[in-house]
């Protein structure tokens, strides 16, 4: 049985032929309306969303599946204690599929370990969205006609923007791509993306602080809302919240067929006044969301009924006499859990902690 936690968690020919799928899907929706007749989607959401639940929703209504699932965990058994090993436990019994959003780091993962059926990750704290990136990949490849032989700005809060992270890591697979991180000093992309992309791939990038010096340059804009709920001060993020806004001026230094993308909700980092501009495209990527959703639900289903043995995570080499101080870890909550740690820098010492990629 597959799960996804990561867009790392799907090769690129895998991840092509679900974006074929997903546009197949778009031009004949009928022919996929009975896909999912018998079938029930869960969606287990511990942290407000729109987007994300909904799209998940649609899509599985759209398949002729049925929804089960909480928007929140004061709506939830976790209010009173219930582990996330638990909760995917019992809602295995209901759903034959489910997708997951949690404000812990690695809480998506610890349901996979236990889980009986596919679980999706629908976002985990400041870690990855990889579903927000199927999406921003079929609207890419959509627009742009190709996901190589791409120069891609990403603005805004590159720390605990969790698209971005899980969008890096992605796009950092296709030939001549090179990233231009546009962000203030204090959300700066967080060291396992530099680590896992930068560092060990040698992806092209450059890091600069004006998203007008930027603008020439770039195919694709990326912008991300600063993440509020995410920051410890929050006097640190009234200080950042503003650090950029496009405009109609700063489109004027855009090439003509670049195309901005945000993942959603947007704040005041784009100008309701941009959303006339052809190059504009963030509503067509919400939307996108959707087919690209159906597709993924079609094709975990059909990996799990043709092998439905629960896939445990690989243990080789792992590491267990380590304590993640990450804050935002589940491992903080949920204290049961054993503590797992990968060496990725055998000369350097560095260890990483599975659910949440921190370092040790
Ligand atoms: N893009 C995204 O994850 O939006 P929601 O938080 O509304 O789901």
């Amino acid at each position: 049985m597959r799960h996804l936690m990561s867009p790392l968690d799907l090769s690129v020919p895998e991840l092509e032929k679900l974006l074929d799928l997903a546009s197949d899907i778009e031009k004949n929706p009928k022919k996929y309306a009975h896909t999912c007749d018998d079938k029930r989607l869960a969606t287990l959401f511990y942290e407000p969303s729109t987007r994300t639940r909904l799209s998940f929703e649609a899509a599985m209504m759209n398949l002729g599946g049925k929804v089960l699932g909480f928007s929140s965990a004061d709506s939830s058994s976790a209010a009173k204690g219930e582990t996330v090993a638990d909760t995917i436990r019992v809602v295995s019994c209901y759903a034959d599929i489910c997708a997951m959003r949690h404000p812990k780091e690695g809480a998506p993962l610890v349901a996979s370990m236990v889980s009986n059926i596919p679980v999706i990750n629908a976002g985990d704290g400041g870690h990855q969205h990889p579903t927000q990136t199927l999406t921003d990949l079929l609207t890419i490849r959509s627009l742009k006609g190709r996901l190589d032989n791409l120069t891609i700005g990403l603005c805004g809060d590159l720390k605990y923007g969790r698209t971005v992270h899980s969008l890096i890591e992605a796009m950092s697979r296709y030939k001549d791509i090179q990233f231009v991180l546009i962000s203030p000093e204090e959300l700066k992309i967080p060291g396992f993306i530099r680590y896992n992309v930068f560092e060990n791939q040698g992806v092209s990038y450059t890091e600069v602080s004006s998203l007008e010096e930027a603008m020439p340059k770039l195919d694709v804009l990326y912008m991300t809302r600063i993440q509020r709920e995410r920051f410890d001060d929050p006097w640190e993020y009234e200080r950042l919240k503003d650090s950029y806004v496009l405009d109609t001026e700063k489109m004027k230094l855009a090439k003509g067929k670049m195309c901005v993308l945000h993942p959603l909700p947007r704040v005041n980092e784009i100008s309701v006044k941009v959303d006339d501009d052809p190059r504009a495209a963030y509503f067509r990527q919400a939307l996108n969301g959707k087919y690209m959703r159906m597709a993924l639900i079609l094709k975990l289903l059909d990996e799990a009924a043709r092998n439905p043995a629960k896939e445990a995570i690989d243990t080789t080499g792992l590491e267990y006499d380590r304590v993640c101080r990450n804050p935002k870890c589940i491992t903080q909550t949920e204290q049961e859990l054993p503590q797992l740690f990968r060496c990725t820098d055998k000369a350097a010492d560095i260890h990483r902690c599975v659910y949440c990629e921190q370092r040790a």
